[in-house]
């Protein structure tokens, strides 16, 4: 497997002592009730408030403050105190923000995937199990009856498209300015964004760029979404939809035009192995000897940081439970297989692309 420098540290031999080791097991075994009572600290605007009070709060004042009873405030304070959340001056009993505290406050990763992690994946997570052993989204079943996400994504109630979505696009949104430096350099006059969604990258792309033309292709409801999105915005005239559904093995890439770029961006991770090759294949014959397909992915061992690479990797189960049930974040070893499985070469790997550890990798026939 490669590994990042810095993952192939951490990873290839035993970080803690027994310990720590211990005091990590016994996090993860609380888990599920730390990651509400984090949540809970900030929709109850508590870390906001001891933010802006670094004199510091007494209970009393934040149960007051925060609409919460004495008993609940002092439940909250108490299991935030015992997970370094806040600290406590036992001379005055005030709360003060500890530093994991504020970065659960400030970190806009992090709260993105707090939304995203219960809005979407909170109830599924309890089906994994099944998820794992049947390769379906058994988490999606509350939700409704689509066989994967995306049927069900413009259908979804509002609080939960409303983290999916923010999860979606901060995950791609801050790599899109590096992205498009690099298609615009390479004078691309069209491109086909495979999996465009509402539109957000094909905007940027015809709002830094005066002639280039985009046309995105995605599921029928997703296309609808994608057009009130953009409609009447600078530069729509040359965006344009194509209702498709990829797992359609008999549907072809579009040929109406030739599209110099074929864009993917977090889009092949919404796959099992055997459809990315299918769909490689088939974009893989609209191309000629010059223009190219390019995958901008986040492959987790491509990234320098533990945290990224393990965000990924519980991503992974969200596409298990809730998503498809067959799909993941793959690693550079698995997609450079598929790659070379749909008859394709990596030209060129970008990495390191906008602030979450994206990589771009160009493909040619
Ligand atoms: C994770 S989103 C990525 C969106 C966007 N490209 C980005 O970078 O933020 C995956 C996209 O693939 C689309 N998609 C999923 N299954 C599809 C299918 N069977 N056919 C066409 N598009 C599909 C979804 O509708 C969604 O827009």
């Amino acid at each position: 497997m490669q590994l990042f420098e810095n993952l192939k540290r951490v990873f290839t031999k035993e970080p803690y002592n027994a310990q720590q080791a211990q005091e990590m097991a016994h996090l993860y075994s609380w888990g599920a009730v730390i990651f509400q009572v984090c949540r809970l600290l900030i929709k109850y605007g508590i870390l906001d408030l001891l933010n802006d009070h670094r004199e510091g709060l007494t209970q009393n004042e934040i149960a007051r403050a925060a609409g919460l009873s004495d008993y609940a405030a002092k439940c909250l304070l108490e299991s935030a105190l015992t997970t370094h959340i806040v600290l406590i001056d036992t001379e005055t009993d005030k709360y003060f923000l500890a530093k994991t505290g504020w970065f659960l406050l400030r970190d806009a990763m992090i709260r993105a995937d707090i939304d995203f992690n219960h809005d979407v994946n909170y109830e599924g997570w309890f089906v994994l199990d099944k998820a794992l052993e049947q390769g379906q989204p058994a988490g999606l079943k509350h939700f409704g009856d689509w066989p994967t996400i995306y049927e069900g994504l413009s259908s979804l109630p509002e609080q939960v498209q409303k983290s999916w979505f923010g999860f979606d696009h901060y995950y791609s949104d801050h790599s899109f300015d590096e992205a498009l430096a690099i298609i615009h350099a390479n004078n691309t006059r069209h491109l086909l964004d495979v999996g465009g969604n509402t539109g957000r990258f094909a905007m940027r792309c015809v709002a830094s760029n005066p002639t280039i033309e985009v046309t995105i292709c995605d599921l029928p409801q997703q296309i609808k979404m994608m057009k009130q999105a953009t409609d009447g915005q600078p530069g729509s005239e040359r965006i344009h939809g194509v209702r498709m559904n990829i797992l359609d093995e008999s549907v072809a890439f579009p040929t109406d035009t030739r599209y110099d770029v074929i864009w993917m961006s977090q889009f092949l991770d919404c796959f099992s192995e055997q459809q990315i090759v299918s769909i490689l294949r088939r974009a893989a014959a609209v191309l000629d000897s010059n223009n190219r397909i390019y995958i901008m992915e986040t492959l987790w061992d491509r990234q320098d940081y533990v945290p990224a690479a393990m965000s990924l990797t519980m991503t992974s189960l969200y596409f298990t439970a809730l998503a498809n049930g067959n799909s993941k974040m793959y690693n550079t070893d698995d997609l450079t297989r598929l790659i070379q499985q749909a008859g394709l070469e990596i030209e060129q790997i970008y990495d390191r692309i906008g602030n979450g550890g994206h990589s771009i990798l160009v493909c040619k026939k």
